[in-house]
């Protein structure tokens, strides 16, 4: 039935289940064990040679796994997806695919910290490089590309200051020079960018986030052709990264309301930016579903929605950020983003701190940014809580 299913709401609901055929159970049963049976050597022997479907050890497969892969797949448009054990393992797994020692990689200055530290710390221990551009200009790629380069990295909208990356032009200048596009999609979802039928060779989520959506797991997804995903597939079995069936299974109930989920977010991000963007304690307001955006047009043709990210630059400095985190009380002094309560937190604090000066420069990650998370709370309670914060 699944295959006839068009609509975004249907296929997060029913591609990869249906009603478990020894209990009739509705939901997917949880497969609690690390290890599969055979009923014969003969047919043990035939998973191996690939001559049959099946599971023969969790690491390398659960049912529970094929759930969210399915869904994951079927949303991005690609032909295969692979759960992996978090967003930092999706990168770092498909960057191994992709790298040998030699290799090199252009990356969007402004990724996430942990992206960063990969790139920049540890990949070159293995002699990959990475050469660290603003990507807002596309124009600036064809220079930086060299004979070794494999891929080019990017984050769009970027964290944590919502810069974009012009998908499509960016892949047209990497494909002419056989360079692969690899897209970090956890700020926008499947549901607000399909960063495949853009042009891009390949799709990353921090599934902890939007896919996720309560803050209770941990997980990461790769998203291409057959080809690519299989050849990551290899390295996370061998790196043995992969994910458990229970937070699979919480993954899988979370994809279900990711649509409505992210109805709602896009609507409270945008309110919330807007009126944020009008309050004389804010100097500046990131959010790409403004005009006042620099890539407005860019965001209305890329994208289908705005999310529920958004970063602002408040007046008075590292004091006012103080005094405004301190207040909140709705939203929760954290890290992370995409879930349905309301988060909030400074970069240079947490999640960007071990970024560089000179990298968080180039990536406007100064002390006076505040990188908001809005959830799914009714769009009153939030500006209230912000009004008194900022008051
Ligand atoms: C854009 C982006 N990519 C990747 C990651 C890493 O994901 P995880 O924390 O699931 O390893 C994060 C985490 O915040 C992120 O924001």
């Amino acid at each position: 039935m699944a295959d006839a299913l068009k609509g975004l709401n249907s296929l997060l609901v029913h591609v990869g289940e249906g009603p478990d055929p020894v209990s009739g159970s509705v939901t997917p049963p949880i497969y609690q064990t690390s290890t599969f049976a055979f009923p014969t050597n003969e047919s043990m022997a035939d998973f191996m040679n690939e001559q049959k479907a099946g599971y023969i050890y969790t690491r390398l497969g659960n049912p529970n796994f094929s759930v969210v892969e399915a869904k994951v797949a079927a949303l991005e448009g690609a032909e295969k997806c692979l759960l992996v054990s978090s967003g930092m393992a999706a990168v770092a797994t498909a960057l191994t695919a992709l790298c040998a020692s030699g290799d090199h990689l252009v990356a969007h200055a402004d990724v996430y910290g942990g992206t960063f530290g990969l790139l920049h710390d540890l990949l070159p221990k293995f002699g990959v490089e990475t050469s660290f551009l603003d990507l807002r200009d596309p124009s600036t790629l064809a220079a930086a590309l060299r004979p070794t380069t494999r891929a080019v990295y990017l984050e769009t909208p970027s964290n944590p200051s919502l810069r974009l990356a012009d998908i499509a032009a960016i892949a047209e200048i990497a494909h002419r020079s056989g360079v692969k596009v690899i897209v970090d999609n956890t700020f926008a979802t499947p549901v607000n960018q399909r960063p495949l039928a853009l042009g891009a060779d390949a799709v990353l989520h921090s599934g902890t986030k939007y896919l996720n959506g309560h803050s209770d797991v941990v997980a990461g997804l790769i998203a291409g052709s057959a080809e690519f995903v299989l050849a990551c597939s290899d390295v996370a079995r061998k790196l043995g990264g992969t994910l458990n069936a229970f937070d699979a299974w919480l993954l899988g109930r979370g994809l279900k309301t990711l649509g409505l989920r992210m109805e709602k977010q896009n609507e409270n991000g945008q309110a919330v930016a807007e009126y944020l963007a009008r309050h004389a304690a804010i100097a500046e307001v990131l959010y790409p579903g403004l005009p006042s955006h620099p890539q407005y047009a860019l965001a209305q043709r890329q994208m289908t929605g705005s999310g529920g990210v958004l970063s602002v630059r408040l007046k008075g400095g590292p004091a006012a950020v103080d005094r405004f985190l301190n207040r909140v009380q709705l939203f929760g002094r954290a890290v992370s983003l995409g879930s349905v309560e309301s988060l909030i937190t400074q970069p240079v604090a947490a999640v960007h701190r071990f970024v560089p000066p000179e990298f968080q420069a180039m990536g406007g990650i100064t002390p006076d940014l505040v990188r908001i998370a809005v959830g799914i709370e009714d769009i009153d309670d939030l500006i209230r809580d912000l009004e008194q914060a900022l008051a």
